[in-house]
């Protein structure tokens, strides 16, 4: 039995609490990495090993955590990033999700296997997400997703290529995540039903649960099995640097790609034409084994931070982290399984709370570090 929560604040209190609300089989898919999870325990570990430089007597009456992220004004240099299936943890939960980053003032970024279209999450939340793709098999498929960013009025495009084929997450398969047949059917239809709240809230008032995306193009859209099939057939394995010049093309807002975690790849990115990279190794659920996103954060920024914008993800659980990444280069971080958590645990409100917590932990690191804005975070402030 774990402590009684009154007021949850720290990452750890929302994880907790949404353990305690999600099937077991949702919570470890957010939850897991890929393999023997070394990658996503070092993005953690990681952070602790880099420390700060304490200044005092500076004037720091002054302080602005505002900065601009990719174009977009933004109250904190962070960024909600894509996560699948978010409106399998709650209620429509793009759309909770996207107005509590709304509230908070900072960019909410829509998956392409949300649950909730970027129509949707446009429509209720008056503001455009930024949008998540990868690279499809069919490029017409790829077309029309673009002209719906597009028309629903997203300025960025998140592109993904650490995904040529899906890791390996074995709580998902040892769970039945998507398929495991009739015993994985029974153990789902059990878990769900010791979790009764999430079951009334998320499972029956939170239909349609089919990917909005693709909606159109999987054959049935009511069985999430067979968009799994979809997906293991669409990933497109062979995409090139080729294929991002003709993403280049295609696209006219900016472009983050995700997943670039060498200073070679950075460099290929910049020659590609993208706006801003992101060192990210998908939370650890892809290559287990490859080093922690913020130990290779120096090395992609001083190769290409003077051409482009850096941002960095996984592992950022505090705004003590967000400060150090950017101090280290980054122009702000995206923060995936902690905004999925706040939500899970307590809807929207919930993430609105943990956003504001956030940028308090922001503010506060600054004072003691004796700075007054973003411009003020400098590798001098770090050491490890
Ligand atoms: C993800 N991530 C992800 N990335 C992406 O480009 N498209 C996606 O649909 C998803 N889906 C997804 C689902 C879940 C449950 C998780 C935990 C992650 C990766 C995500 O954008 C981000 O890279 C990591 O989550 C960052 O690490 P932290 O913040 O979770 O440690
Ligand atoms: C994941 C995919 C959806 O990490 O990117 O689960």
């Amino acid at each position: 039995m774990g402590k009684f929560i009154v007021t949850p604040v720290s990452t750890t209190d929302y994880r907790r609490l949404a353990e305690k609300r999600l099937p077991r089989f949702l919570y470890e898919y957010i939850d897991g990495g890929a393999n023997e999870q070394d990658t996503m325990a070092a993005n953690i570990a990681d952070f602790r090993r880099y420390r700060l430089k304490q200044h005092v007597l500076r004037d720091v009456g002054d302080r602005d955590t505002s900065t601009t992220l990719l174009g977009q004004a933004s109250s904190m240099p962070v960024a909600l990033a894509p996560v699948g299936m978010a409106g399998m943890m709650a209620r429509r939960g793009e759309v909770q999700g996207a107005r509590s980053a709304r509230t908070a003032g900072v960019p909410f970024t829509a998956s392409t296997v949300g649950i909730c279209p970027i129509e949707e999450i446009q429509a209720a939340v008056g503001v455009a997400p930024w949008f998540q793709l990868y690279m499809l098999r069919d490029r017409d498929i790829i077309l029309g997703l673009l002209e719906r960013a597009q028309a629903a009025g997203c300025g960025t495009l998140v592109f993904t290529v650490d995904l040529a084929v899906a890791g390996m997450r074995h709580a998902d398969t040892r769970n039945g995540m998507l398929g495991g047949g009739l015993k994985g059917s029974l153990a789902k239809l059990w878990q769900i039903g010791t979790r009764p709240a999430w079951a009334i809230d998320v499972g029956l008032r939170g239909k349609p649960h089919n990917f909005g995306h693709l909606r159109d193009v999987v054959p049935d859209p009511n069985d999430l099995n067979a968009y799994k099939a979809f997906i293991d057939a669409q990933f497109d394995p062979t995409v090139t640097w080729k294929d991002i010049a003709w993403l280049r093309e295609q696209w006219h807002g900016k472009i983050l790609l995700k997943g670039i975690m060498e200073a070679d790849d950075a460099r290929a990115a910049v020659e590609a034409g993208v706006d801003g990279v992101l060192v990210s190794n998908h939370g650890g659920r892809q290559l287990d084994g490859v080093s922690s996103s913020i130990s290779k954060l120096a090395d992609v920024a001083s190769a290409v931070g003077e051409q482009t914008e850096v941002y960095l993800d996984g592992g950022v659980r505090s705004g003590i982290d967000v400060v150090k990444a950017v101090a280290l280069g980054a122009t702000g971080v995206l923060i995936g399984r902690p905004w999925v958590w706040a939500l899970a645990a307590r809807g929207e409100a919930g993430l609105t709370d943990y956003l504001a917590t956030l940028q308090k932990e922001i503010s506060i690191a600054m004072a003691l570090l004796g700075v007054n804005t973003m411009e003020d975070l400098t590798p001098d402030l770090i050491e490890d």
